[in-house]
Order: structure tokens, then C-alpha cells, then sequence
């Protein structure tokens, strides 16, 4: 009877072992881990890392770049890549992505709660590339400094040329920043390429620095470096947000807008949690921690609210921006090559 007792204790205890080694084994499985390049700013990117791994155990590291810089980062690993998401930051750069294959098509359960401004850019990237968010560019002038410079307060993309500006206005590179390319591609479809580029030749006279990060010059004009910042006006809102003495200005020739991406790098390692991350991250629940985070975007999930410090997209003169032509490789690349060729290193 001992020897029985002693076999159906082992049985037991073997069980047990395999059972709890299984579920371990599966919780282990359900973790994993996941690496996220992220475009918006840090306060956000940390928001969505901490709630994701909360949410799913799954253990993210992120590194937060410009648009630009991502782009150059994932192309550069093409061949051996580090990440598996690249979430936010400017449509086009993802756009180039995609097309140079960069990145791979995939088709979300959530794709039928976007708006529609989303799906398209899902569309022209054929599956490589979904909105997460929108935002309109615009500039901001720091009030106290207009005054104290006695300047007429900017209301046009043309008040930045005068000389009463000079050496006042910020804004970034774009190479470095999608915000920066933005800029670049809405003066071309505003005014054409040449009296664009002769107002971007104009306009650089007048300005202290060309930053790496979009948003950039809004903090800069918060703390009084610089008179003007070029940002996109959600990013300056939050300095508004933050009692900075800043009014927001939607240009009154008219101005272009982002549509914030995401996509799957292709060759990901951990492709399986990317999706994951992916779907996560179009829910309204994932797209909430913008507004919570202070950052004032436009979400692309239609059931997501609307943060009211948003800029109204309805009420700014917006172009109607053509995405699939400013996010092609070749377009972007001449692009790129004839400002910093023409524009960035020009005597003040
Ligand atoms: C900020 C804005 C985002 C934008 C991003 C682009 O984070 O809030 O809406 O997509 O800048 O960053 P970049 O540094 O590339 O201009």
C-alpha cells in the first residue's frame, strides 16, 4: 500500500510541477518583450509604454526621435533591425518607409472605428501605414517679447519676414523633423516651389535656430529664447496649457496638417507583440493617453474624445495636403537636398 501512496504522491507532485511550469512557462509566453521607436513627445511615449506593459506584462523598451531621425534609424537597420513598431511622429517619413519597403502591410480589427482621414493613409501606403492622430501647423509669438519689441502681432505665414523678426523666429530642421517637413512641403503647395523656396530664403533670415525636435520652438518661446516658434499648433498649445504667455496663430494663407502614423518594421523580432501594440494603440483607451500626457492631437479612433484644448481642424484654413505626393521617396529626398542646398546654409 506504502509503495501506491508513495507513487500516487509522485504522480501528484509531477503534475503539479508541469502544471505550474506550463502556465509559467505560457505567462512567460504572453510577456516577452517588444522594442518601440516613438516619434511624439517623451511624456507621451513614456504614457503608452507604461500602460501597454501594465496591460499585456509585455516588456517594452522605446527610444523617442524625431521623424526624420526614426526614418534614418530604421533604413540604416534595414538589414538587421532593432525595432519592431515605429508609432507616431508625421505621416511622410512613415509614407517613404513604406514605400522603400521598409515597413509591412497589416490589416487591424480596428481599422473600422477610424476616421476616414486615417484609412486613407492606411490606403496610399497599401496597408503599411495607419493615422493614429491629426494636428494643423501654425506658429505661436511669445506676447510679452512682441510687445517689448513693439512688433505687429503675426497673423500670416508673410509677418515672418519682417525685418523687425530678425533673428527671432525658431523652428526645426527637416531632415530631423517631420514638423520641419511639414513646414516644407505646405509653403511648396501654398505659394509653388520657387516662390516657396524664395520665401523659405526669405523667412530663414530671420531665424535663431534650426532645432532637431518639432516642438522645440513652442518650449523655446516659453521661455523666452525665442519671439516666434513654427510647431504645430497642438504643441504650442500645451505651452498655453502651461500659463506660457503665448497666443496661437492658424496662418491666414492657409496651412497644412499631419496625420501622425504607425507602422510594423519589417524583419521585426517580436512581430506578434508588435500587433499587439499595434491594435492596442488604436483603441480609444490607448489614444486617450494623449490628452492625458498633454499632447492636444486629433485621435484617429472615432470614439475617442476629442481633447477640447485640440485646435478645431474645421475652423483653420487647411490645404488640402497631398500626402502620397510629400511622403514619396524621390520627393522627399529632392526635397530635402534642395533646402539644405539652398536654404539652410544661406548667409543671414
Ligand atoms: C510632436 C507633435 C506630434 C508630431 C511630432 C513630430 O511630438 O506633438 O504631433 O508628430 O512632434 O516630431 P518632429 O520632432 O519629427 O517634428
Amino acid at each position: 500500500m506504502k509503495l501506491r501512496t508513495n507513487f500516487v504522491a509522485a504522480t501528484m507532485l509531477a503534475g503539479a510541477v508541469s502544471a505550474f511550469s506550463f502556465l509559467s512557462a505560457g505567462a512567460a509566453q504572453a510577456q516577452g518583450a517588444l522594442v518601440v521607436y516613438c516619434g511624439v513627445q517623451e511624456e507621451w511615449c513614456r504614457g503608452m509604454v507604461n500602460a501597454f506593459e501594465r496591460e499585456t506584462g509585455i516588456k517594452v523598451s522605446m527610444t523617442r526621435k524625431s521623424a526624420g531621425e526614426v526614418y534614418a534609424q530604421v533604413k540604416a537597420e534595414a538589414a538587421n533591425p532593432r525595432a519592431d513598431i515605429w508609432w507616431g511622429g508625421t505621416g511622410d517619413p512613415h509614407m517613404q518607409a513604406a514605400e522603400e519597403g521598409l515597413t509591412v502591410e497589416y490589416k487591424s480589427p480596428k481599422m473600422g472605428e477610424l476616421q476616414d482621414w486615417a484609412v486613407r493613409q492606411w490606403e496610399q501606403s497599401k496597408g503599411k501605414t495607419v493615422g493614429i492622430y491629426s494636428g494643423a501647423l501654425g506658429f505661436g509669438y511669445n506676447t510679452e517679447l512682441v510687445k517689448s519689441k513693439g512688433i505687429p502681432e503675426p497673423k500670416c505665414w508673410a509677418d515672418l519676414l519682417t525685418t523687425k523678426l530678425k533673428d527671432e523666429v525658431q523652428v526645426a530642421d527637416p531632415n530631423s523633423s517631420g514638423t520641419a517637413y511639414t513646414l516644407l512641403a505646405t509653403i511648396i503647395q501654398l505659394m509653388g516651389e520657387e516662390k516657396g523656396f524664395d520665401y523659405l530664403k526669405a523667412v530663414h533670415k530671420n531665424i535663431n535656430q534650426y532645432t532637431k525636435s518639432g516642438a522645440a520652438p513652442a518650449k523655446a518661446m516659453a521661455l523666452g529664447e525665442t519671439t516666434v516658434g513654427i510647431a504645430f499648433m497642438h504643441d504650442i498649445v500645451t505651452m498655453v496649457v502651461d500659463k506660457a504667455p503665448i497666443k496661437v496663430v492658424a496662418p491666414c494663407e492657409g496651412t497644412g496638417y499631419e496625420i501622425g502614423s504607425m507602422s510594423l518594421i519589417k524583419g521585426a523580432k517580436n512581430l506578434d507583440n508588435a500587433k499587439k501594440f499595434y491594435d492596442w494603440a488604436l483603441t480609444p483607451a490607448a489614444q486617450k493617453i494623449g490628452a492625458e500626457t498633454k499632447s492636444y492631437q486629433v485621435p484617429s479612433n472615432k470614439a475617442t474624445p476629442v481633447p477640447p484644448e485640440a485646435p478645431k481642424l474645421a475652423d483653420i484654413k487647411l490645404i488640402n495636403f497631398d500626402f502620397a505626393k510629400y511622403g514619396s521617396s524621390d520627393e522627399r529626398k529632392r526635397l530635402l537636398s534642395k533646402w539644405d542646398n539652398e536654404v539652410k546654409n544661406l548667409p543671414k
